[in-house]
């Protein structure tokens, strides 16, 4: 498939069927991912892989981690994402410089669409979530990051229910100018 052809394919997608999700395949896939640009080379990326057993670790770890008062409504609120077979959690490390911050989240975003379609060249779907409590102290310790480090996205995957139709985009024809001098 060309590459076009599997960027204009790519859909978020959040209902998955029973079939496994190869971890492996997924690092794999990671490996070419990470030659997305990246300013200087400083590479800001981790991966965080919650499979079918991590995922129920972690949420026991962090509901037991928050008051017995939250729980169900954060079980609730984790189980709208945790329903993919595997989540995987795009982590960065925090820059001092806000230009160099700024950046890598740029670099982030490059690596995460790398991945994406790589995934859909393959038949796998995702969707990319931020969800609010991806900036939780607690959510953010069980995951065992450390205080300089941010998720830029937790992505959902699996193999797709149903097949969803990509939405479609206004023209990037419409959002450009061509840049001319005024003599010509
Ligand atoms: C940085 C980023 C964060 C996103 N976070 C969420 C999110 O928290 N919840 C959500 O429903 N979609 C999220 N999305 C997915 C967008 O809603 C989705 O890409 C958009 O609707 C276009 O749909 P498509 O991906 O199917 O083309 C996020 C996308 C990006 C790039």
């Amino acid at each position: 498939m060309k590459l076009e052809d599997i960027m204009i394919k790519r859909v978020s997608h959040a209902k998955f069927n029973e079939k496994e999700v190869d971890v492996e395949f997924l690092i794999q896939l990671l490996e070419s991912a990470v030659y997305a640009p990246n300013h200087k080379m400083r590479e800001p990326w981790r991966f965080i892989i919650l499979d079918s057993l991590g995922k129920i670790q972690f949420l026991k770890d962090y509901l037991e981690s928050i008051p017995k008062e939250d729980r169900e409504s954060t079980q609730t609120l984790l189980n709208k994402l945790f329903i993919a077979p595997i989540i995987l959690v795009m982590v960065m490390k925090k820059e001092p410089n806000i230009r160099d911050e700024k950046e890598d989240l740029l670099a982030m975003g490059a690596l995460t669409q790398n991945f994406l379609l790589l995934l859909t060249s393959y038949g796998i779907s995702s969707f990319w979530k931020t969800p609010n409590y991806i900036d939780d102290d607690l959510f953010k310790t069980t995951l065992r990051l450390s205080t300089d480090e941010i998720v830029t996205g937790m992505i959902m995957i699996g193999y797709p229910l149903v097949k969803l139709n990509p939405k479609t985009r206004k023209q990037a024809r419409s959002k450009t100018s061509i840049y001319r001098s005024n003599d010509l």
